[in-house]
């Protein structure tokens, strides 16, 4: 049976959007975009931006459209913000979590914060990813990143059954 597969992701600036667009693309799977309600623009929005991620706020995000709970495994990608997971994907996490049977997790990042983000998003999932993928906006931007292809075949080859086929 085919495997149905929902990426899923918050984006600021168009990085993390970058990489939920490819891994849409290998996967030919639906994808979900998180609108925050909160203005995040300009300096101001970076700065409560930071704070409210740093101290794990919720905020309030538009309806999504796709159940989650529809998909074998979804795919959950997020800027890193203060080292932790933007406001937005954690609310996602936190009204989705219970529907989630399978998720892997994807960040864009400055250059930091990637470990702690990961072990943030299965601490809030409450479930282990079965394959993370991390890059910093430099190389989303040039191209360069590594570990794509990896990423795309454990998810592929996942056996839904338990661990890797
Ligand atoms: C509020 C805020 C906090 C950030 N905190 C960090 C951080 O702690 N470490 C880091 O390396 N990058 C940090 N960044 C940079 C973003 O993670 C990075 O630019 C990301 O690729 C942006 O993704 P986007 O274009 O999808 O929004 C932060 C950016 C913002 C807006």
């Amino acid at each position: 049976m085919e495997k149905k597969f929902l990426v899923v992701y918050y984006s600021r600036t168009g990085i993390t959007k970058k990489i939920a667009q490819e891994i849409a693309e290998y996967l030919s799977s639906d994808i979900e975009q998180i609108i925050d309600e909160k203005d995040r623009s300009g300096i101001r929005g970076f700065m409560t931006g930071g704070r409210d991620a740093m101290k794990r706020e919720l905020t309030q995000i538009k309806p999504v459209e796709k159940d989650p709970a529809n998909y074998d495994i979804v795919i959950i990608g997020t800027p890193v913000w203060a080292a932790n997971i933007t406001p937005a994907i954690r609310t996602y996490i936190m009204q989705n979590r219970e529907k989630f049977k399978n998720v892997a997790f994807f960040c864009t990042t400055g250059g930091t914060g990637i470990e702690k983000t990961f072990i943030e998003m299965e601490v809030v999932c409450k479930k282990k990813p079965i394959a993370t993928f991390a890059a910093t906006s430099i190389e989303v931007k040039k191209n360069t990143y590594q570990g794509f292809k990896e990423f795309i075949e454990k998810i592929k080859s996942h056996n839904l059954t338990g661990g890797e086929q």
